[in-house]
């Protein structure tokens, strides 16, 4: 009997064209953090699973599953950096920036005591994380919070809540732009392009799922 063959994951879209971050982020950074590395993890994911008991699973539960695993690392590491490149993309935006603003503007101003001071708090967690990793803003209960993983560390799958935004702090997604210059990167991020109708959606429950994954 011919098994049906089971797809890949693909890699998602960019949700605008590569030189669309200019001039905070340039069109060779993209070229290189989304053609090369992004495209590399699904690649390697691909390979990883290919006549596994992951083949036939979506991209997110292929993260959950191998979550943590003796022996899966290297799927999971792959599959979580695969969808957190995918949540990164859309947590920019070229027309991104300025303040949030709704129940989700009422609860930083609830939870942080002012969006300046959450600013500041995710701009310090991003210079906090030693080496690769990610910060997020998350939704933990109700409450709003910033967290750090480190490597292709997600939030999900380590019970910190439900991501409403992100930006790798890789040295590979600002190194081209700003050099060794992290902080500046993250605040000019926060500034210009970081996309709060994402978290909004986010924040009001919308099942973030990438069009163009399996
Ligand atoms: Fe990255």
């Amino acid at each position: 009997m011919i098994q049906p063959q089971s797809k890949p994951v693909t890699l998602a879209a960019l949700p605008y064209p590569q030189n669309a971050l200019e001039p905070y982020l340039s069109a060779k950074t993209l070229n290189f953090h989304y053609g090369k590395h992004h495209q590399g993890y699904v690649d390697r994911l691909n390979a990883l699973v290919s006549e596994t008991e992951f083949a036939d699973l979506k991209l997110e539960d292929i993260v959950s599953a191998a979550a943590g695993q003796a022996g899966k690392t290297a799927i999971f590491n792959n599959a979580a950096q695969v969808w957190n490149h995918n949540f990164y993309w859309r947590s920019l935006s070229p027309k991104g920036g300025g303040k949030p603003s709704g129940e989700l503007a009422e609860k930083i101003e609830s939870g942080f005591g002012s969006y300046e001071n959450l600013i500041r708090e995710f701009a310090q967690a991003g210079m906090d994380q030693f080496g690769s990793g990610w910060v997020w803003l998350v939704k933990d209960g109700g409450i709003l919070r910033i967290a750090k993983t480190s490597n292709a560390g997600n939030p999900v799958s380590q019970g910190l809540g439900t991501p409403l935004l992100t930006l790798d702090v890789w040295e590979h997604a600002y190194y081209l732009d700003y050099e060794n210059r992290r902080n500046d990167y993250l605040t000019t991020m926060l500034d210009k392009l970081i996309n709060w109708n994402f978290a909004a959606e986010n924040f009001g429950g919308r099942q973030y799922a990438p069009a163009k994954d399996k």
